[in-house]
Protein backbone atom coordinates (compact mmCIF):
# COMPACT_ATOMS: atom_id res chain seq x y z
CA UNK A 1 0.00 0.00 0.00
CA UNK A 2 2.81 2.39 1.09
CA UNK A 3 4.76 2.01 -1.78
CA UNK A 4 1.40 2.64 -4.43
CA UNK A 5 0.73 5.81 -2.65
CA UNK A 6 3.82 7.07 -3.07
CA UNK A 7 4.40 5.55 -6.68
CA UNK A 8 1.37 7.57 -7.32
CA UNK A 9 2.21 10.88 -5.91
CA UNK A 10 5.42 10.98 -7.72
CA UNK A 11 3.83 10.15 -11.17
CA UNK A 12 0.79 12.45 -10.35
CA UNK A 13 3.47 15.27 -9.48
CA UNK A 14 5.57 15.59 -12.57
CA UNK A 15 2.35 15.68 -14.12
CA UNK A 16 -0.34 18.18 -12.93
CA UNK A 17 -1.82 19.99 -16.12
CA UNK A 18 -2.16 24.38 -16.31
CA UNK A 19 -5.85 24.97 -16.21
CA UNK A 20 -7.15 25.56 -19.88
CA UNK A 21 -7.40 29.36 -19.99
CA UNK A 22 -10.90 30.86 -21.73
CA UNK A 23 -12.37 33.82 -23.08
CA UNK A 24 -15.66 35.59 -21.98
CA UNK A 25 -16.28 38.65 -23.49
CA UNK A 26 -13.28 40.97 -23.25
CA UNK A 27 -11.65 39.14 -20.67
CA UNK A 28 -9.36 35.72 -20.16
CA UNK A 29 -10.43 33.35 -17.10
CA UNK A 30 -8.69 30.44 -16.02
CA UNK A 31 -11.95 27.59 -17.15
CA UNK A 32 -11.69 25.85 -13.56
CA UNK A 33 -10.97 28.37 -10.79
CA UNK A 34 -13.15 31.08 -12.32
CA UNK A 35 -10.41 33.59 -11.79
CA UNK A 36 -9.61 36.15 -14.42
CA UNK A 37 -6.50 35.57 -16.19
CA UNK A 38 -3.75 38.23 -16.53
CA UNK A 39 -0.94 37.47 -19.07
CA UNK A 40 2.38 38.39 -16.96
CA UNK A 41 4.87 37.32 -19.64
CA UNK A 42 7.55 37.58 -21.83
CA UNK A 43 8.80 37.76 -24.80
CA UNK A 44 11.06 34.70 -25.43
CA UNK A 45 12.94 34.11 -28.48
CA UNK A 46 16.64 33.89 -27.92
CA UNK A 47 18.78 33.76 -30.76
CA UNK A 48 22.24 34.00 -29.92
CA UNK A 49 24.22 31.09 -31.53
CA UNK A 50 20.83 29.36 -33.29
CA UNK A 51 22.50 26.61 -35.23
CA UNK A 52 19.80 27.50 -38.08
CA UNK A 53 18.91 31.36 -38.02
CA UNK A 54 16.61 30.95 -40.94
CA UNK A 55 14.65 28.64 -38.76
CA UNK A 56 14.64 29.36 -35.22
CA UNK A 57 13.05 27.69 -32.27
CA UNK A 58 14.01 28.07 -29.31
CA UNK A 59 10.96 25.71 -27.89
CA UNK A 60 13.38 22.71 -29.95
CA UNK A 61 16.52 23.58 -27.54
CA UNK A 62 15.80 21.73 -24.57
CA UNK A 63 18.87 22.47 -22.60
CA UNK A 64 17.85 26.29 -24.07
CA UNK A 65 14.53 26.20 -22.71
CA UNK A 66 15.05 24.23 -19.21
CA UNK A 67 17.94 26.76 -18.85
CA UNK A 68 15.11 29.26 -18.96
CA UNK A 69 12.63 28.38 -17.57
CA UNK A 70 14.42 28.55 -14.45
CA UNK A 71 14.42 32.58 -14.79
CA UNK A 72 10.98 32.36 -15.58
CA UNK A 73 9.81 30.75 -12.44
CA UNK A 74 12.49 32.89 -10.48
CA UNK A 75 10.69 35.71 -12.23
CA UNK A 76 7.22 35.22 -11.16
CA UNK A 77 5.89 34.87 -14.81
CA UNK A 78 3.23 33.02 -15.84
CA UNK A 79 3.44 32.72 -19.80
CA UNK A 80 6.29 33.35 -22.80
CA UNK A 81 5.56 34.58 -26.51
CA UNK A 82 7.96 32.66 -28.82
CA UNK A 83 7.52 34.45 -32.85
CA UNK A 84 9.61 32.00 -34.53
CA UNK A 85 8.99 27.93 -34.09
CA UNK A 86 9.70 25.20 -36.67
CA UNK A 87 6.62 22.25 -37.09
CA UNK A 88 9.23 20.21 -38.58
CA UNK A 89 11.17 19.63 -35.06
CA UNK A 90 10.14 18.21 -32.09
CA UNK A 91 8.80 20.27 -28.96
CA UNK A 92 7.47 17.48 -26.50
CA UNK A 93 10.26 18.45 -23.77
CA UNK A 94 10.08 22.26 -23.48
CA UNK A 95 6.55 22.14 -23.66
CA UNK A 96 6.19 19.57 -21.18
CA UNK A 97 8.72 21.79 -18.69
CA UNK A 98 7.10 24.56 -19.43
CA UNK A 99 3.70 23.17 -17.89
CA UNK A 100 5.48 21.88 -15.35
CA UNK A 101 7.07 24.97 -14.48
CA UNK A 102 3.50 27.05 -14.53
CA UNK A 103 3.99 28.72 -17.62
CA UNK A 104 1.37 29.24 -20.69
CA UNK A 105 2.99 29.63 -24.16
CA UNK A 106 1.30 32.44 -26.62
CA UNK A 107 2.47 30.89 -30.01
CA UNK A 108 2.91 33.13 -33.09
CA UNK A 109 1.68 30.90 -36.26
CA UNK A 110 3.80 31.90 -39.18
CA UNK A 111 7.54 31.94 -39.46
CA UNK A 112 10.00 33.91 -41.95
CA UNK A 113 9.35 31.81 -44.77
CA UNK A 114 6.20 31.26 -44.91
CA UNK A 115 4.32 34.67 -43.43
CA UNK A 116 2.02 37.09 -45.09
CA UNK A 117 4.18 39.45 -46.71
CA UNK A 118 2.76 42.84 -45.91
CA UNK A 119 3.76 43.97 -49.83
CA UNK A 120 2.64 41.31 -51.76
CA UNK A 121 0.45 39.97 -48.99
CA UNK A 122 -1.76 36.72 -50.43
CA UNK A 123 -3.57 34.09 -48.44
CA UNK A 124 -2.69 30.74 -50.17
CA UNK A 125 -3.08 26.84 -50.15
CA UNK A 126 0.39 26.62 -49.72
CA UNK A 127 0.76 28.96 -46.73
CA UNK A 128 -2.62 27.84 -45.15
CA UNK A 129 -1.21 24.10 -45.57
CA UNK A 130 1.84 25.12 -43.75
CA UNK A 131 -0.49 27.27 -40.96
CA UNK A 132 -2.52 24.21 -40.23
CA UNK A 133 0.60 22.15 -39.80
CA UNK A 134 1.90 24.71 -37.40
CA UNK A 135 -1.03 25.23 -35.28
CA UNK A 136 -1.50 20.62 -35.23
CA UNK A 137 1.86 20.38 -34.06
CA UNK A 138 0.88 22.39 -31.37
CA UNK A 139 -2.20 22.07 -30.49
CA UNK A 140 -1.29 19.07 -28.83
CA UNK A 141 0.12 20.84 -25.67
CA UNK A 142 -2.77 21.80 -22.87
CA UNK A 143 -0.36 24.65 -22.17
CA UNK A 144 -0.58 26.53 -25.63
CA UNK A 145 -2.86 30.08 -24.29
CA UNK A 146 -3.32 31.13 -27.65
CA UNK A 147 -2.29 31.82 -31.38
CA UNK A 148 -1.27 34.94 -33.33
CA UNK A 149 -1.79 35.17 -36.57
CA UNK A 150 0.45 37.93 -37.38
CA UNK A 151 2.55 40.16 -36.02
CA UNK A 152 2.30 44.17 -37.10
CA UNK A 153 2.54 42.87 -40.58
CA UNK A 154 0.33 45.64 -41.95
CA UNK A 155 2.88 48.37 -40.43
CA UNK A 156 1.80 51.54 -42.08
CA UNK A 157 -0.52 53.33 -44.52
CA UNK A 158 1.09 51.48 -47.86
CA UNK A 159 0.41 47.93 -46.40
CA UNK A 160 -3.17 48.36 -45.33
CA UNK A 161 -4.14 45.31 -47.82
CA UNK A 162 -2.41 42.93 -45.90
CA UNK A 163 -4.76 43.25 -43.37
CA UNK A 164 -7.57 41.80 -45.24
CA UNK A 165 -5.36 38.51 -45.46
CA UNK A 166 -4.43 38.26 -42.20
CA UNK A 167 -8.16 38.55 -41.31
CA UNK A 168 -8.75 35.83 -43.58
CA UNK A 169 -6.11 33.69 -42.12
CA UNK A 170 -7.91 34.49 -38.27
CA UNK A 171 -10.86 33.17 -39.81
CA UNK A 172 -9.62 29.78 -41.12
CA UNK A 173 -7.55 28.94 -38.89
CA UNK A 174 -10.09 29.26 -36.09
CA UNK A 175 -12.60 27.22 -38.73
CA UNK A 176 -10.24 24.73 -38.68
CA UNK A 177 -9.36 24.46 -35.06
CA UNK A 178 -13.07 24.37 -34.69
CA UNK A 179 -13.12 21.29 -36.45
CA UNK A 180 -11.32 19.81 -34.21
CA UNK A 181 -12.87 20.94 -31.47
CA UNK A 182 -9.84 22.96 -30.34
CA UNK A 183 -11.27 26.11 -28.51
CA UNK A 184 -7.73 27.82 -28.52
CA UNK A 185 -8.61 31.34 -28.99
CA UNK A 186 -6.21 32.96 -31.92
CA UNK A 187 -5.56 37.12 -32.32
CA UNK A 188 -3.09 39.92 -34.18
CA UNK A 189 -0.48 41.32 -33.05
CA UNK A 190 -0.72 45.07 -34.02
CA UNK A 191 2.22 47.85 -33.85
CA UNK A 192 0.75 51.06 -33.19
CA UNK A 193 1.18 53.02 -36.20
CA UNK A 194 -0.96 56.24 -35.19
CA UNK A 195 -2.58 56.82 -39.07
CA UNK A 196 -4.01 53.63 -39.00
CA UNK A 197 -4.62 52.36 -35.37
CA UNK A 198 -8.13 52.93 -35.41
CA UNK A 199 -9.03 51.38 -38.47
CA UNK A 200 -7.27 48.10 -37.54
CA UNK A 201 -8.08 47.85 -34.41
CA UNK A 202 -11.70 48.07 -36.17
CA UNK A 203 -10.99 45.91 -38.89
CA UNK A 204 -10.12 42.93 -36.89
CA UNK A 205 -13.33 42.79 -34.92
CA UNK A 206 -16.18 44.29 -37.11
CA UNK A 207 -17.61 41.18 -38.72
CA UNK A 208 -21.42 40.47 -37.83
CA UNK A 209 -20.18 36.82 -37.97
CA UNK A 210 -17.94 35.93 -34.90
CA UNK A 211 -16.35 33.23 -36.53
CA UNK A 212 -14.61 36.57 -38.82
CA UNK A 213 -13.41 38.09 -36.27
CA UNK A 214 -9.93 37.58 -34.50
CA UNK A 215 -10.69 36.24 -30.50
CA UNK A 216 -8.16 39.06 -29.30
CA UNK A 217 -6.35 42.30 -29.91
CA UNK A 218 -2.79 42.57 -29.27
CA UNK A 219 -0.99 45.73 -28.97
CA UNK A 220 3.18 45.90 -29.21
CA UNK A 221 4.00 49.52 -27.34
CA UNK A 222 6.65 50.68 -26.69
CA UNK A 223 5.22 54.79 -25.75
CA UNK A 224 6.28 54.38 -22.26
CA UNK A 225 9.81 55.48 -21.75
CA UNK A 226 11.90 56.42 -18.88
CA UNK A 227 10.18 58.37 -15.76
CA UNK A 228 6.96 58.64 -18.00
CA UNK A 229 3.44 58.56 -16.27
CA UNK A 230 0.50 56.71 -16.68
CA UNK A 231 -0.78 59.60 -18.34
CA UNK A 232 2.08 61.39 -20.23
CA UNK A 233 3.03 58.18 -22.09
CA UNK A 234 -0.60 58.14 -23.68
CA UNK A 235 -1.42 54.88 -22.05
CA UNK A 236 -4.33 56.51 -19.95
CA UNK A 237 -5.90 57.42 -23.49
CA UNK A 238 -5.62 53.14 -25.00
CA UNK A 239 -7.34 52.27 -21.53
CA UNK A 240 -10.05 54.66 -22.66
CA UNK A 241 -10.32 54.12 -26.48
CA UNK A 242 -10.58 50.33 -25.51
CA UNK A 243 -12.88 50.02 -22.65
CA UNK A 244 -15.68 49.35 -25.00
CA UNK A 245 -13.88 46.76 -27.59
CA UNK A 246 -15.58 43.84 -27.74
CA UNK A 247 -12.74 41.04 -27.48
CA UNK A 248 -9.69 41.38 -25.00
CA UNK A 249 -6.87 43.33 -25.83
CA UNK A 250 -3.05 42.81 -24.11
CA UNK A 251 0.09 44.21 -24.71
CA UNK A 252 1.48 41.64 -26.82
CA UNK A 253 5.16 43.65 -26.42
CA UNK A 254 6.25 46.46 -24.29
CA UNK A 255 8.77 47.91 -22.42
CA UNK A 256 10.14 50.66 -24.07
CA UNK A 257 14.31 50.93 -23.16
CA UNK A 258 15.08 54.30 -24.36
CA UNK A 259 16.85 54.57 -21.13
CA UNK A 260 18.43 51.68 -19.21
CA UNK A 261 18.63 49.90 -16.72
CA UNK A 262 14.90 49.70 -17.37
CA UNK A 263 12.37 49.80 -14.07
CA UNK A 264 9.41 49.33 -15.45
CA UNK A 265 7.38 51.65 -14.11
CA UNK A 266 3.99 50.37 -16.56
CA UNK A 267 3.97 47.41 -14.89
CA UNK A 268 2.22 48.75 -11.92
CA UNK A 269 -0.30 50.37 -14.33
CA UNK A 270 -0.61 47.03 -16.11
CA UNK A 271 -1.73 45.06 -13.57
CA UNK A 272 -3.25 47.68 -11.24
CA UNK A 273 -6.47 49.75 -11.09
CA UNK A 274 -5.34 52.16 -13.60
CA UNK A 275 -5.17 49.27 -16.73
CA UNK A 276 -6.44 45.91 -15.45
CA UNK A 277 -10.43 46.63 -16.39
CA UNK A 278 -9.14 46.59 -19.53
CA UNK A 279 -5.86 45.72 -20.47
CA UNK A 280 -5.66 41.82 -19.83
CA UNK A 281 -1.43 42.12 -19.22
CA UNK A 282 1.59 41.96 -21.56
CA UNK A 283 4.59 40.45 -22.55
CA UNK A 284 7.76 42.56 -21.88
CA UNK A 285 10.05 42.46 -24.55
CA UNK A 286 12.14 40.62 -24.22
CA UNK A 287 13.94 37.74 -22.36
CA UNK A 288 17.29 37.27 -24.32
CA UNK A 289 19.72 40.35 -24.69
CA UNK A 290 20.07 40.61 -28.27
CA UNK A 291 21.80 43.27 -30.87
CA UNK A 292 18.67 45.37 -30.39
CA UNK A 293 19.44 45.94 -25.98
CA UNK A 294 15.86 44.84 -24.57
CA UNK A 295 17.11 41.64 -22.42
CA UNK A 296 17.14 40.50 -19.09
CA UNK A 297 19.54 37.93 -19.60
CA UNK A 298 22.48 37.12 -22.70
CA UNK A 299 22.09 33.19 -23.42
CA UNK A 300 23.64 31.19 -26.00
CA UNK A 301 21.55 28.36 -27.87
CA UNK A 302 22.11 24.73 -26.21
CA UNK A 303 24.41 26.40 -23.39
CA UNK A 304 23.20 26.41 -20.09
CA UNK A 305 25.17 29.71 -18.43
CA UNK A 306 22.87 32.77 -17.87
CA UNK A 307 24.47 36.10 -17.54
CA UNK A 308 21.61 38.73 -16.04
CA UNK A 309 21.58 42.65 -17.33
CA UNK A 310 20.42 45.08 -14.44
CA UNK A 311 16.50 44.70 -16.33
CA UNK A 312 16.33 41.72 -14.41
CA UNK A 313 15.62 42.17 -11.33
CA UNK A 314 13.88 45.22 -12.08
CA UNK A 315 11.40 43.48 -14.11
CA UNK A 316 11.38 40.89 -10.91
CA UNK A 317 10.97 43.61 -8.54
CA UNK A 318 7.82 45.05 -10.30
CA UNK A 319 6.52 41.97 -11.11
CA UNK A 320 6.61 41.26 -7.42
CA UNK A 321 5.06 44.11 -6.60
CA UNK A 322 1.91 43.41 -8.46
CA UNK A 323 -1.47 41.16 -7.72
CA UNK A 324 -4.02 42.09 -10.51
CA UNK A 325 -7.30 40.38 -8.64
CA UNK A 326 -9.77 40.90 -11.55
CA UNK A 327 -13.09 39.63 -11.88
CA UNK A 328 -15.00 36.12 -11.28
CA UNK A 329 -15.89 34.59 -14.77
CA UNK A 330 -19.53 33.47 -13.69
CA UNK A 331 -20.18 37.31 -12.42
CA UNK A 332 -18.88 38.78 -15.54
CA UNK A 333 -21.15 40.70 -18.08
CA UNK A 334 -19.09 43.35 -20.05
CA UNK A 335 -21.48 46.50 -20.06
CA UNK A 336 -20.37 48.70 -22.39
CA UNK A 337 -19.16 46.08 -25.61
CA UNK A 338 -19.48 48.00 -29.08
CA UNK A 339 -18.38 46.14 -32.13
CA UNK A 340 -17.09 48.89 -34.37
CA UNK A 341 -18.53 49.15 -38.13
CA UNK A 342 -15.80 48.02 -40.39
CA UNK A 343 -13.66 50.86 -42.02
CA UNK A 344 -14.32 52.68 -44.95
CA UNK A 345 -11.97 52.88 -47.81
CA UNK A 346 -9.83 56.20 -47.66
CA UNK A 347 -6.64 57.21 -48.86
CA UNK A 348 -4.91 55.39 -46.52
CA UNK A 349 -7.03 52.53 -45.91
CA UNK A 350 -7.24 50.03 -48.68
CA UNK A 351 -9.46 47.51 -47.82
CA UNK A 352 -12.92 47.33 -48.54
CA UNK A 353 -15.19 46.70 -45.78
CA UNK A 354 -16.84 42.98 -44.86
CA UNK A 355 -15.69 41.43 -47.79
CA UNK A 356 -12.82 38.91 -47.26
CA UNK A 357 -10.31 36.58 -49.17
CA UNK A 358 -11.61 33.55 -49.52
CA UNK A 359 -11.00 30.19 -48.31
CA UNK A 360 -7.85 28.81 -49.95
CA UNK A 361 -9.38 25.17 -51.74
CA UNK A 362 -6.54 23.39 -53.19
CA UNK A 363 -9.75 21.35 -55.02
CA UNK A 364 -10.43 24.23 -56.82
CA UNK A 365 -6.66 24.91 -57.65
CA UNK A 366 -6.53 20.91 -58.78
CA UNK A 367 -9.34 21.36 -61.04
CA UNK A 368 -8.41 24.63 -62.67
CA UNK A 369 -4.76 23.20 -63.51
CA UNK A 370 -6.58 20.25 -65.37
CA UNK A 371 -8.70 22.67 -67.39
CA UNK A 372 -5.61 24.31 -68.94
CA UNK A 373 -4.54 23.73 -72.80
CA UNK A 374 -1.21 25.24 -72.63
CA UNK A 375 0.20 25.55 -69.04
CA UNK A 376 3.80 25.39 -67.28
CA UNK A 377 6.05 22.56 -67.60
CA UNK A 378 6.38 21.17 -64.18
CA UNK A 379 6.33 23.04 -60.59
CA UNK A 380 7.65 26.38 -60.12
CA UNK A 381 10.41 26.12 -57.66
CA UNK A 382 10.56 28.44 -54.73
CA UNK A 383 13.66 30.20 -56.17
CA UNK A 384 12.06 30.95 -59.31
CA UNK A 385 8.77 32.43 -58.13
CA UNK A 386 9.78 35.93 -58.39
CA UNK A 387 10.11 34.74 -62.08
CA UNK A 388 7.01 33.47 -62.24
CA UNK A 389 5.56 36.54 -60.56
CA UNK A 390 6.86 38.62 -63.15
CA UNK A 391 5.77 36.09 -66.02
CA UNK A 392 1.83 36.50 -64.90
CA UNK A 393 2.55 40.69 -64.17
CA UNK A 394 3.31 40.31 -68.13
CA UNK A 395 1.28 38.24 -69.55
CA UNK A 396 -1.78 39.64 -67.38
CA UNK A 397 -0.72 43.11 -69.38
CA UNK A 398 -2.42 41.16 -72.93
CA UNK A 399 -4.99 39.07 -71.69
CA UNK A 400 -7.41 39.48 -68.78
CA UNK A 401 -6.33 37.34 -65.31
CA UNK A 402 -9.24 38.51 -63.03
CA UNK A 403 -9.34 35.33 -61.76
CA UNK A 404 -6.01 35.08 -60.11
CA UNK A 405 -5.81 38.61 -58.91
CA UNK A 406 -7.17 40.42 -56.16
CA UNK A 407 -8.20 43.89 -55.21
CA UNK A 408 -8.61 44.26 -51.51
CA UNK A 409 -9.56 48.36 -51.72
CA UNK A 410 -12.49 47.04 -54.12
CA UNK A 411 -12.93 43.69 -52.44
CA UNK A 412 -12.41 42.30 -55.58
CA UNK A 413 -10.54 38.12 -55.07
CA UNK A 414 -10.43 35.85 -58.13
CA UNK A 415 -11.56 32.23 -57.44
CA UNK A 416 -8.17 30.94 -57.98
CA UNK A 417 -5.91 33.67 -56.50
CA UNK A 418 -4.90 31.67 -53.90
CA UNK A 419 -3.51 28.79 -55.85
CA UNK A 420 0.03 28.69 -55.72
CA UNK A 421 2.20 30.65 -58.06
CA UNK A 422 3.06 27.34 -60.52
CA UNK A 423 -1.27 27.21 -60.70
CA UNK A 424 -1.30 31.33 -61.55
CA UNK A 425 1.59 31.02 -63.69
CA UNK A 426 0.03 28.45 -65.89
CA UNK A 427 -3.60 30.13 -65.49
CA UNK A 428 -1.57 32.89 -67.28
CA UNK A 429 -0.19 31.08 -70.26
CA UNK A 430 -3.34 29.45 -70.68
CA UNK A 431 -4.96 32.71 -70.54
CA UNK A 432 -3.11 33.87 -73.36
CA UNK A 433 -2.88 30.73 -75.57
CA UNK A 434 -6.35 30.83 -75.57
CA UNK A 435 -6.67 34.46 -76.70
CA UNK A 436 -3.39 34.80 -79.05
CA UNK A 437 -3.22 31.03 -79.94
CA UNK A 438 0.51 30.45 -78.75
CA UNK A 439 1.77 28.00 -75.64
CA UNK A 440 4.65 30.07 -74.55
CA UNK A 441 6.09 31.53 -71.50
CA UNK A 442 9.18 33.72 -70.62
CA UNK A 443 11.44 31.83 -69.41
CA UNK A 444 10.10 28.51 -68.52
CA UNK A 445 8.88 25.48 -71.23
CA UNK A 446 5.67 24.89 -71.65
CA UNK A 447 3.54 21.99 -72.58
CA UNK A 448 0.25 21.72 -74.26
CA UNK A 449 -2.34 19.29 -72.57
CA UNK A 450 -5.97 18.00 -73.02
CA UNK A 451 -7.88 19.15 -70.28
CA UNK A 452 -9.71 16.99 -68.18
CA UNK A 453 -12.04 19.48 -66.48
CA UNK A 454 -14.03 22.24 -66.82
CA UNK A 455 -12.93 25.71 -65.68
CA UNK A 456 -16.52 26.88 -64.79
CA UNK A 457 -17.07 23.83 -62.41
CA UNK A 458 -13.71 24.68 -60.54
CA UNK A 459 -14.94 27.66 -58.56
CA UNK A 460 -16.71 26.02 -55.28
CA UNK A 461 -14.79 23.10 -54.61
CA UNK A 462 -14.31 22.66 -50.90
CA UNK A 463 -11.85 24.21 -49.04
CA UNK A 464 -9.04 23.55 -47.55
CA UNK A 465 -10.62 23.46 -43.95
CA UNK A 466 -11.43 19.78 -43.86
CA UNK A 467 -7.66 18.93 -45.01
CA UNK A 468 -5.55 17.98 -42.04
CA UNK A 469 -1.55 18.30 -42.29
CA UNK A 470 1.11 15.22 -41.73
CA UNK A 471 1.35 16.50 -38.02
CA UNK A 472 -2.57 15.87 -36.97
CA UNK A 473 -3.37 13.58 -33.68
CA UNK A 474 -0.52 12.77 -32.51
CA UNK A 475 0.30 12.83 -28.81
CA UNK A 476 3.09 13.87 -27.39
CA UNK A 477 5.68 11.59 -25.41
CA UNK A 478 7.78 12.80 -22.33
CA UNK A 479 9.83 10.51 -20.20
CA UNK A 480 9.50 11.63 -16.97
CA UNK A 481 13.34 11.44 -16.18
CA UNK A 482 13.37 13.88 -18.85
CA UNK A 483 12.04 16.82 -16.88
CA UNK A 484 13.86 15.70 -13.68
CA UNK A 485 16.26 18.11 -13.35
CA UNK A 486 13.28 20.24 -13.06
CA UNK A 487 11.82 21.61 -9.86
CA UNK A 488 7.90 21.75 -10.25
CA UNK A 489 5.81 23.24 -8.54
CA UNK A 490 6.11 27.61 -9.27
CA UNK A 491 3.84 29.58 -7.78
CA UNK A 492 3.09 31.81 -10.79
CA UNK A 493 1.45 29.58 -13.01
CA UNK A 494 -2.71 28.64 -12.61
CA UNK A 495 -3.14 24.82 -11.78
CA UNK A 496 -5.48 23.13 -11.21
CA UNK A 497 -5.84 22.62 -7.47
CA UNK A 498 -7.75 19.41 -8.19
CA UNK A 499 -4.96 18.16 -10.08
CA UNK A 500 -3.13 15.86 -6.92
CA UNK A 501 -7.06 13.78 -7.17
CA UNK A 502 -7.88 11.73 -8.92
CA UNK A 503 -11.85 12.92 -9.00
CA UNK A 504 -13.23 13.06 -12.89
CA UNK A 505 -13.88 16.89 -12.77
CA UNK A 506 -10.12 17.21 -12.33
CA UNK A 507 -10.14 14.75 -15.58
CA UNK A 508 -11.48 17.37 -17.85
CA UNK A 509 -8.15 20.27 -17.31
CA UNK A 510 -5.76 17.69 -17.55
CA UNK A 511 -3.40 17.75 -20.16
CA UNK A 512 -3.09 14.62 -22.82
CA UNK A 513 0.39 13.80 -20.71
CA UNK A 514 -1.02 14.03 -17.35
CA UNK A 515 -4.05 11.68 -18.55
CA UNK A 516 -1.33 9.20 -20.00
CA UNK A 517 0.55 9.07 -16.79
CA UNK A 518 -3.04 9.41 -13.84
CA UNK A 519 -4.31 6.08 -16.39
CA UNK A 520 -1.16 4.34 -15.90
CA UNK A 521 -1.17 5.55 -12.19
CA UNK A 522 -4.82 4.13 -11.54
CA UNK A 523 -4.36 0.88 -13.42
CA UNK A 524 -1.23 0.28 -10.92
CA UNK A 525 -3.42 1.36 -7.61
CA UNK A 526 -5.93 -0.37 -8.42
CA UNK A 527 -3.52 -3.41 -9.01
CA UNK A 528 -2.22 -2.88 -5.32
CA UNK A 529 -5.15 -2.25 -3.50
CA UNK A 530 -6.27 -5.90 -4.71
C1 LIG B 1 5.88 18.08 -34.69
O1 LIG B 1 6.51 17.71 -35.89
C2 LIG B 1 7.72 16.97 -35.72
C3 LIG B 1 8.27 16.65 -37.10
O2 LIG B 1 7.30 16.01 -37.87
C4 LIG B 1 7.48 15.70 -34.95
O3 LIG B 1 8.70 15.10 -34.63
C5 LIG B 1 6.74 16.02 -33.67
O4 LIG B 1 6.41 14.82 -33.06
C6 LIG B 1 5.50 16.81 -33.98
N1 LIG B 1 4.81 17.09 -32.77
C7 LIG B 1 3.52 16.88 -32.63
C8 LIG B 1 2.97 17.12 -31.28
O5 LIG B 1 2.81 16.51 -33.54
C1 LIG C 1 -16.17 17.44 -31.89
O1 LIG C 1 -17.30 17.43 -31.01
C2 LIG C 1 -18.48 16.97 -31.62
C3 LIG C 1 -19.62 17.18 -30.67
O2 LIG C 1 -19.29 16.79 -29.38
C4 LIG C 1 -18.30 15.50 -32.04
O3 LIG C 1 -19.45 15.04 -32.69
C5 LIG C 1 -17.11 15.41 -33.00
O4 LIG C 1 -16.84 14.06 -33.31
C6 LIG C 1 -15.87 16.02 -32.38
N1 LIG C 1 -14.82 16.08 -33.40
C7 LIG C 1 -13.56 15.75 -33.15
C8 LIG C 1 -12.60 15.87 -34.29
O5 LIG C 1 -13.18 15.39 -32.07
C1 LIG D 1 -19.57 32.55 -40.35
O1 LIG D 1 -18.27 32.39 -40.87
C2 LIG D 1 -17.81 31.05 -40.88
C3 LIG D 1 -16.36 31.07 -41.30
O2 LIG D 1 -16.23 31.64 -42.55
C4 LIG D 1 -18.70 30.21 -41.78
O3 LIG D 1 -18.26 28.87 -41.76
C5 LIG D 1 -20.13 30.30 -41.32
O4 LIG D 1 -20.97 29.63 -42.23
C6 LIG D 1 -20.56 31.76 -41.21
N1 LIG D 1 -21.89 31.81 -40.60
C7 LIG D 1 -22.87 32.52 -41.12
C8 LIG D 1 -24.15 32.52 -40.35
O5 LIG D 1 -22.75 33.12 -42.16
C1 LIG E 1 3.63 19.79 -58.43
O1 LIG E 1 3.10 20.11 -57.14
C2 LIG E 1 1.91 19.41 -56.84
C3 LIG E 1 1.35 19.97 -55.56
O2 LIG E 1 2.35 20.24 -54.63
C4 LIG E 1 2.22 17.92 -56.77
O3 LIG E 1 1.06 17.19 -56.44
C5 LIG E 1 2.77 17.47 -58.11
O4 LIG E 1 3.16 16.11 -58.04
C6 LIG E 1 3.96 18.32 -58.55
N1 LIG E 1 4.30 18.01 -59.92
C7 LIG E 1 5.54 17.82 -60.34
C8 LIG E 1 5.72 17.55 -61.78
O5 LIG E 1 6.51 17.90 -59.58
Amino acid sequence: MRVSIFALTALLGSAVALDKIVIKDNKFFNSVTGDEFFFKGLAYQPENGEPDPNNRDPLADTVGCKRDIESFKDLGINAIRVYQTDYTKNHDVCMAALEKAGIYVVLDVPAPSYAINRAYPEWTTDLFAKFRAKVDNFSVYKNVAAYVIGNEVTNDDKTTPAAAFVKAAARDIKAYLKKQNITTPVGYASNDEPSIRDQLAAHFVCSENNSENVDFYGMNLYNWCGDMTFETSGYEEFVKQYASYPVPVLLTEYGCNAQRPRKFPEVGSLYGSDMDTVFSGGFMYEYSEEANNYGLASVTYGKTGVEKTDDYDNFKKALAAVSPKGVKMSEYKQSSAKRPSCPSVTDTWHVAPKILPPTPSSASCQCISSSFSCAIKGNVTDSDAGKAGDLIGNVCKDVSCSEIQTNTAKGEYGHYAFCDVSVRASYAVNAYYEDKKQCKADGFDTQTAKPSSKADSCADKTTDINTPSNNNGRVPTVDDSELEDLESGSSSGHRSSSGSSLGTSAAGSVSMLALASTQVAVVFAAAMLI
